[in-house]
């Protein structure tokens, strides 16, 4: 166990401090609480790997502070459709992926030539990555396989004595993670859901692949079916009579949602906008998960917007998510 120091914001200079030295540290995105590392300092990223547990087959995105800062990282230009979705989305929830360059470690693409890369609209993780002087990768700050924090109390929940540090900056607005997109297929592929949606996408770029959520590419690791979960079976989309309601919970995305007999029930979005729900979602998980409940029923929202990223994430952290449906 190693001591977390929990950072401010007028520590700042600090925490870049045990970046640039080969440290871990957790900071606030407008998505969710990410892991840091130098992204050029394989032992640091190797850390980042072990804190979490996670497998090293799944890659890390590399966070820069301002555009210039993804030349070196990247080999060839830059296509000119990803420089539109940049000028349009960054800084913000938005993921591109592109060749790499050799100055990228192996260990955070596992292994592959291409590196996913996002500027934060986040100004405490801009100004960590600047004083750091480096980019920074960095995965969500949770324990593989498990809800990503949009709190600094979460990541501490999940982290605390295997990091050095987290910058404790509040909440997280957007609260799930970036959208991704690859510009290494033939046609731009979005392989997450995420903070920008499709429609916003091809608003700028015209139209793209969405990789469907079971198929498997080796192009396209980490996106394991079982994901984001709480430590109680969550299920999706029941009706009624198949639910067990003795110490269960409920998710629903807006009040009318609600089934009696549920002790405890969590409203997504009261004002009935998908954003609200992305925003509340995995606290709201955490808080039911906390609680040592048998059972979670949650229901998935209307596909527009950002309503399709926080299914994804309902499927994932759910044991029914993807019944019925085919192998694409
Ligand atoms: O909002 C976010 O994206 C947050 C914050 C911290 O920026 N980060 C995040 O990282 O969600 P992580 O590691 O939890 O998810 C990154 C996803 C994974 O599904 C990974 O497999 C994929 O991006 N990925 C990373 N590099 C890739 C690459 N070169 N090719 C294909 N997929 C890649
Ligand atoms: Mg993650």
């Amino acid at each position: 166990m190693k001591q977390t120091i929990i950072f401010k914001k007028e520590s700042l200079n600090d925490a870049a401090a045990v970046l640039s030295k080969g440290g871990i540290v957790a900071f606030p995105t407008e998505t969710v609480y990410g892991l840091g590392a130098v992204a050029t300092n394989k032992d640091a990223v190797t850390k980042v790997f072990d804190a979490k547990m996670r497998p090293s087959f799944d890659p890390l995105i590399v966070h820069v502070y301002d555009r210039s800062q993804i030349l070196p990282l990247i080999s060839g230009e830059i296509p000119e459709l990803a420089l539109k979705l940049m000028d349009e989305f960054w800084p913000g929830p938005l993921t591109i992926i592109l060749p790499k360059s050799d100055i990228v470690p192996d260990v955070v693409t596992s292994g592959l030539d291409t590196v996913a890369l996002r500027q934060p609209n986040h100004p405490i993780a801009q100004e960590l990555i600047r004083l750091t002087g480096h980019p920074v990768a960095a995965p969500s700050a949770n324990l593989f396989s498990r809800t990503s924090p949009t709190s600094a109390a979460a990541v501490l929940d999940m982290l605390d004595g295997r990091i050095d540090g987290v910058v404790d900056e509040g909440e997280c607005e957007i609260g799930i993670e970036s959208t991704v997109i690859t510009f290494c297929e033939p046609v731009p592929t979005l392989l997450r859901p995420g903070g920008i949606s499709r429609a916003q996408i091809e608003s700028i770029i015209g139209s793209i692949v969405v990789l469907g959520s079971l198929e498997k590419k080796s192009s396209a690791p980490g996106r394991s079916l079982r994901h984001y979960a709480p430590p109680c079976p969550m299920y999706l989309d029941l009706p009624e009579s198949k639910m067990d309601k003795s110490n269960a919970g409920q998710i629903c995305f807006t009040a009318d949602q609600a089934i009696e007999g549920f002790e405890h029930c969590i409203v997504l979005a009261p004002n009935g906008d998908p954003r609200e729900a992305a925003h509340n979602l995995y606290s709201a998980l955490r808080t039911l998960g906390a609680i040592g409940l048998t059972a979670i029923y949650a229901v998935t929202l209307p596909e527009d917007g950002v309503g399709a990223a926080v299914n994804d994430r309902l499927r994932r952290a759910s044991v029914n998510g993807f019944e019925g449906m085919s192998q694409e």
